[in-house]
């Protein structure tokens, strides 16, 4: 959480990827940045982080959202920035530290994002890029730049904000200082790059309109591109403009999906594999004999904006194993991904095609199949697995001049492998999914 200790941390690492892949400094054209979305950095005037970073998953800002609403008002807000206040956001997290240390507020001169911090000491400059800017709660992602309506509302100086630009622009060139420290070359270009899911998305090859993207890491996106801002007014989904120029996406975030698998391997299980626990489950039929799994272990984003949101096991009998449980976990995450789907097209947006697969989760076949069905759409595999990191790459080709456009790139860099078809298990999930939605307003409570 230090930014002061991420420099020489990713300079080190930079140096030995250079040493280790027998890169040549001279043939590195560019470099794409991309990192987690919604952190806050904040910075005095020379640039010196002042306390450590308030990151993504953070949930300390309930009582700014708050304000936030009472402020702006909720759906100026979302017409606006095309989200709700949510506590994971960094306009809440700057309000809070305004609130709770004046004193590091009343040194601040500058709000970074973390991947931009890294951008800081690489190149000498501030900026970021549009797809992190959405993610700040002060962004008008029709216009694509800051929202000089709710930084006013707000009361947060604009100076502090850095210039956004296209993921695809340079935003400076590696300095002196950073190539010693790296091993890159002075003046090697940076880019603007993306946050982590528009990244993904560029590197999965996801950036035409309506073509669709799903992740499963720790947490679990639905992530669509779309041609213009397509905003959900009751803010459930995200809206955010795209790491590419002229490109939005709509998004829905679970917190937890791989994450709820690993507690309950770390906290049940934790001398068995992932792979032995799935293959039990595999036994198990579709529905798991009734027994539901609400994966809400961090609260939730999408499809309920509510971080007292609670997670459970529903309707358990002696009848069940630890395969029906562990069947129930993989279930309940598919059926949470569906509701993400569900508002994306009840917004308007058809996903074209079949959804490509990435993350942790989904290569395992059995989740894979599971969460096809659930979703009633077939899934496919591609043949790049760097995700974020290949797309940053990409977005460095394009403002290197190797090409035109990222689409140009990704047509070709990034193909598709294999598609998970639907199985004869749809009628059961749907089923599954009906007692899963009645369960978060029945317990809410
Ligand atoms: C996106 C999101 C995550 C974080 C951390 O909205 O919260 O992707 O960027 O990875």
């Amino acid at each position: 959480q230090d930014p002061a200790r991420w420099w020489p941390a990713a300079a080190v690492a930079i140096r030995q990827a250079i040493e280790s892949g027998g890169v040549d400094p001279a043939d590195v054209d560019g470099v794409g940045l991309t990192g987690q979305m919604h952190g806050l950095v904040v910075l005095d005037a020379a640039g010196r982080p002042l306390r450590n970073a308030i990151l993504w998953n953070d949930q300390r800002t309930a009582a700014e959202c708050d304000e936030i609403r009472e402020r702006v008002g909720r759906q100026r807000l979302i017409a606006i920035t095309g989200n709700d206040a949510l506590t994971g956001f960094t306009a809440p997290k700057l309000m809070w530290v305004r609130r709770h240390e004046p004193d590091v507020y009343a040194a601040t001169r500058h709000v970074l994002l973390p991947k931009d911090y890294l951008r800081l000491r690489l190149t000498g400059d501030h900026a970021t890029d549009r797809a992190g800017a959405s993610g700040t709660l002060l962004f008008d992602v029709a216009a694509r730049s800051w929202s000089a309506d709710i930084l006013d509302a707000l009361e947060l100086p604009a100076a502090w904000f850095p210039p956004t630009h296209e993921g695809t622009e340079i935003t400076g060139r590696i300095s002196q200082q950073a190539a010693t420290a790296t091993g890159l070359l002075a003046g090697t270009p940076v880019v603007a790059g993306g946050g982590d899911q528009s990244a993904n998305a560029v590197g999965t090859g996801v950036v035409r309109p309506g073509a669709a993207a799903l992740s499963l890491g720790t947490s679990g996106v639905v992530f669509v591109a779309t041609d213009r801002p397509t905003i959900d007014p009751d803010g459930r989904l995200h809206s955010f403009c795209h790491a590419v120029p002229d490109a939005w996406h709509l998004m829905g975030v679970m917190l937890s999906a791989g994450g709820s698998l690993r507690w309950y391997r770390d906290t049940l299980a934790p001398a068995m594999s992932f792979d032995e626990l799935v293959a039990e489950a595999a036994e198990i039929p579709a529905g798991s004999e009734g027994l539901v799994f609400l994966p809400y272990l961090t609260g939730e984003r999408t499809p309920h904006a509510d971080p007292e949101a609670r997670g459970a096991f529903v309707g358990l009998t002696v009848r069940h194993t630890r395969g029906h449980l562990t069947r129930a976990v993989l279930e309940g995450v598919a059926y949470g991904l569906r509701d993400a789907l569900d508002l994306v097209t009840a917004g308007g947006v058809e996903p074209s095609g079949a959804i490509r697969a990435s993350g942790g989760g989904m290569s395992s076949a059995t989740w894979r199949q599971i969460v096809t069905d659930v979703l009633g759409s077939p899934l496919a595999t591609i043949d790049t697995h760097e995700g974020a990191a290949y797309g940053a790459a990409v977005l460095a080709a394009v403002g290197a001049g190797w090409a035109t456009s990222a689409p140009a790139l990704t047509d070709d860099w990034v193909r598709e492998l294999a598609h998970t078809e639907l199985s004869d298990d749809v009628a059961a999930y749907r089923l599954g999914h009906e007692r899963y939605r009645a369960l978060y307003p029945a317990l809410h409570g």
